[in-house]
């Protein structure tokens, strides 16, 4: 397997491989993942995004990616993860575990303090490879500070679940948040 740091150039060679990896993580998990990005989605500008989303390759062609962007100069959010969905579990994790891996190198390397993610409340298999990997599930009040760092359009219910209002049909509207910190 081979990890490269997901830039522009990557971006735009392998974006139908990413596509279709996109497209069947969605079909497979239904709203525990999505409506499936688009092609803009992907290319959107976002700080550091070509430095710190990764993506891996067995025999050339894309295995798995993660979209990562910084926020507030020091933080790394990381807003999507998707791999090869025919694989086994235990493959997909090991590919999981070498794109976080990456990404943490690169982060180091730009002096980020901590990565944060949020999960679909219904996505339990990926809430559960989250919290065996080191991440912590924020608290009420961290959920709180992420959404005002992030300035987002969402609230915290009682149960330390961000909740979106204007979710679309067919994508998630309550997320677990979760930190990792260097
Ligand atoms: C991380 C990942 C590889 C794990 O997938 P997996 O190994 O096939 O997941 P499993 O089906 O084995 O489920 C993992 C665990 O969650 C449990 N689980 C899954 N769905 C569950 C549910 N609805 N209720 C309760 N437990 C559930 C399983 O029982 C299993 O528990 P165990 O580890 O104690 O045996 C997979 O979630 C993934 O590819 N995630 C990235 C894609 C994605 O969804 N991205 C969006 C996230 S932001």
């Amino acid at each position: 397997m081979k990890i490269s740091v997901l830039n522009k150039k990557l971006m735009l060679k392998h974006l139908d491989e990413i596509l279709k990896i996109e497209k069947d993580t969605s079909d497979l998990r239904g709203i525990a993942y999505g409506i499936p990005w688009i092609k803009d989605n992907f290319l959107i500008e976002r700080d550091m995004k070509w430095e710190l989303s990764t993506v891996a390759f067995e025999k050339g062609y894309v295995a798995g990616f993660i979209i990562t962007s910084c926020y507030e100069g020091d933080k790394a959010h990381v807003h999507r993860v998707a791999v090869t969905t025919s694989l086994p579990s235990y493959e997909k994790k090991r590919i999981l575990r070498s794109l976080y891996l990456k990404l943490d190198n690169e982060a180091n390397k730009k002096e980020i303090i901590y990565r944060t993610t949020s999960v679909p409340i219904d996505n339990i298999s990926t809430q559960k490879f989250n919290l065996q990997e080191g991440w912590i599930e924020m608290n009420k009040n961290e959920v709180e500070d992420f959404i005002r760092q992030k300035n987002l359009e969402l609230v915290v219910t009682d149960s330390n679940v961000m909740l979106d209002k204007f979710a679309l049909n067919g994508d998630p509207n309550k997320f677990k948040v979760f930190k990792y910190l260097y």
